[in-house]
């Protein structure tokens, strides 16, 4: 625009008509910023959104963290690496990272049978943990699918509970 008006007061020759353009320019040119910060402000309640549901996440992982240590540490560890062929490892497997029913019914339930991770074959017995509640088991399996290299969605006690419900 500043170099359109130049050319343009440059070629009439019209110093005086070209302050007043420039002035004219400069009284439109505070509608553009009010639109940014209205734009900001849109963003601003956004994050704010975004940062209050991530606050809930951290606590959740803060309360599986303790949940985990008095529960799940004993055999699969602290850097969930399990012990070789008796304890599988809960660092991306198929089980923390996938379907989440599968997963809460593991803990509800707890497993038997062979399985196999990393081509470490396991065949042992966990024993079930329906005693936890449905906040206690979405606290440390959150924790447990964003902790060691995971990074897998946060599980809520609604979701335990209603799988909880569907379980024998
Ligand atoms: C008494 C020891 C023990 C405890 C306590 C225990 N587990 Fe396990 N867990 C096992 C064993 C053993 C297996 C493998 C069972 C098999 O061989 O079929 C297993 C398997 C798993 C699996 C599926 C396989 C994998 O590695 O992804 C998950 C997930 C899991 N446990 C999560 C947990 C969580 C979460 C807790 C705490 C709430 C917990 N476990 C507590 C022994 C335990």
């Amino acid at each position: 625009m500043i170099g359109k008006w130049t050319v343009l007061c440059s070629m009439a020759g019209l110093l005086s008509a070209c302050a007043l353009l420039s002035m004219t320019a400069k009284d439109d040119a505070p509608r553009r910023p009010y639109g940014v910060l209205q734009n900001a402000t849109g963003i601003k309640q956004h994050t704010t959104g975004v940062k209050q549901n991530v606050t809930g996440i951290k606590a959740s992982i803060e309360r599986g963290k303790k949940v985990y240590a008095e529960q799940c540490l004993s055999c699969h560890q602290v850097d969930a690496m399990g012990v070789s062929g008796m304890t599988p490892p809960l660092v991306k497997t198929k089980w923390v990272l996938g379907d989440k029913t599968t997963l809460v019914q593991i803990v509800l339930k707890g497993l038997t049978g062979e399985i196999e991770i990393d081509g470490d074959t396991y065949h042992n017995v966990m024993a079930p943990h329906s005693e936890l509640s449905n906040q206690q088991i979405a606290d440390v399996l959150t924790y447990v699918r964003s902790s060691f290299g995971n990074k897998a969605r946060a599980i809520t006690p609604a979701e335990v509970a209603a799988i909880r419900a569907k379980t024998k």
